[in-house]
């Protein structure tokens, strides 16, 4: 099989590693790939938002598969056109991708099927959701409707910071996202991130993970885009899987399908595990990032035929085996992230991969032959482990022999899994 790889980050390299692994690939391309997935794949340049440039690309090199890894080209419907073109695709339509590109819509199908997720209204202006948090009270959450990089999110815990959310919004702090807000109920219990594959009709449940979001040590400073991750999540037992597959997946799936949306690709769901049980966050359209690059570690099966079957609707003939031990992954980033920092820093050294850890690239690039640093987050130092505490262990070890001075770390990724270890 020919395949094609669309995107850059640590997500997309922890990919073309595993793809790379098949037996059934005959040639792996990336666009636009980065300095590690080029030990797996041929890097191609081609505009990703020129979709007619992609479906030329792959008639020519005849590619069989297209595996899309960021959201922003699925939203933009790049596999809808891929497919249109009859090019086999790996990611939801556009129409099924407003799981994530729109907040307001993930709630309304919440609402109609009955899925468990925090009681909630959507608003088109200011004054009328001022009036139901005064009516509702703190703590309460203020969402942008749209794609927010993450930041669209205030968790308010008192009325007064709920107010001032709802004021940033609709005076534009997140453009057109924020047009539309959602205040959403206050969900109290431990957060954990569920993936799982569906090809329109048929699940297939991957695994858990936890990510650590702010920027410092005991989850503190600004939000990230993830400093971190492991898998599998403790909180998420067999039962807490079964729940959430039938209270939250399957309607999900059923009732998209109903809606004329059918999705096919990767469900990375944000649950709330509450007193009552798995409660829906969020959903994402694609694999997380860098919680990719704890599963891929984890997966034992072949990837390429799972990805194959979820996007040509045959999930119900493949499976998934996952290692038993613990998956851990640790962000190197540029100093200052996530503010500013200095780019085309250079990283003299990273240390070889083995089947047990590996480092894959997130933010690197070639400058005259030599690697540099261009993102904020740069490198995931990834490792395996009989627990989470030693896979920890492992990958602190690995990233302490990286060779890149304008790189900083958390130093406690995995620590609620650790600490529960120890007792
Ligand atoms: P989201 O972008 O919707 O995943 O929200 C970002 C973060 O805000 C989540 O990871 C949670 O930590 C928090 N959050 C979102 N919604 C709620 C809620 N209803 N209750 C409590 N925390 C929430
Ligand atoms: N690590 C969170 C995300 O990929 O959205």
């Amino acid at each position: 099989m020919k395949v094609l790889l669309i995107g850059s980050g640590g997500r997309e390299h922890a990919l073309a590693w595993k793809i790379a692994q098949s037996p059934l690939l005959d040639a792996l391309y990336a666009a636009p790939g980065n300095p590690g997935i080029a030990d797996h794949a041929r890097l191609v340049e081609l505009n990703v938002e020129d979709h007619a440039a992609v479906i030329a690309f792959a008639k020519e090199k005849a590619i069989d598969f297209v595996v899309i890894g960021p959201e922003a080209p699925l939203v933009a419907g790049l596999a809808d056109d891929l497919r249109a073109a009859g090019i086999a695709t790996f990611g939801p339509s556009k129409a099924a991708a407003q799981l994530e590109g729109s907040k307001g819509f993930t709630k309304d199908l919440c609402a109609r099927y009955d899925i468990p997720t925090g009681a909630y209204q959507r608003f088109k202006s200011a004054e009328p959701a001022k009036d139901y948090v005064r009516a509702q009270g703190a703590p309460i959450v203020i969402k942008a409707d749209g794609l927010a990089a993450g930041k669209g999110v205030t968790v308010a815990m008192t009325e007064a910071e709920a107010l001032a959310a709802i004021n940033d919004c609709f005076d534009g702090a997140f453009g057109a996202a924020g047009a539309e807000v959602v205040v959403e109920a206050f969900l109290d219990g431990e957060e954990a991130s569920f993936f799982c594959l569906s090809d329109g009709k048929t699940a297939l449940a991957l695994a858990t993970a936890q990510d650590h979001k702010r920027v410092g040590d005991g989850d503190t400073g600004p939000n990230t885009g993830g400093m971190g991750a492991y898998s599998p999540a403790p909180v998420m037992t067999a039962t807490m899987v079964e729940r959430t597959m039938k209270e939250i997946i399957e309607p999900t799936i059923s009732g998209m399908a109903k809606d004329g949306n059918p999705f096919s690709g990767v469900f990375f769901a944000g649950l709330m595990i509450t007193a009552k049980g798995p409660e829906l966050i969020e959903y994402n359209v694609r694999f997380g990032d860098p919680e990719c690059q704890v599963l891929m570690m984890r997966l034992k099966s072949d990837l390429l035929p799972v990805l194959y079957a979820t996007a040509t609707g045959t999930l119900d003939r493949v499976d998934a085996e996952w290692r038993d031990e613990a998956a851990l992954t640790v962000v190197l980033a540029s100093k200052g992230y996530p503010g500013a920092y200095d780019k085309n820093t250079p990283i003299a050294h990273i240390p070889e991969a083995s089947e047990e850890a590996k480092v894959f690239h997130a933010g690197t690039a070639l400058k005259d032959d030599r690697l540099v640093a261009t993102g904020g987050r740069v490198l995931n130092v990834t490792a395996l482990g009989k627990t989470v505490t030693e896979a920890q262990a492992h990958a602190y070890a690995l990233a302490d022999r990286v060779e890149w001075e304008n790189g900083f770390c958390r130093r406690d990724i995995g620590w609620q899994a650790v600490a529960r270890e120890k007792a």
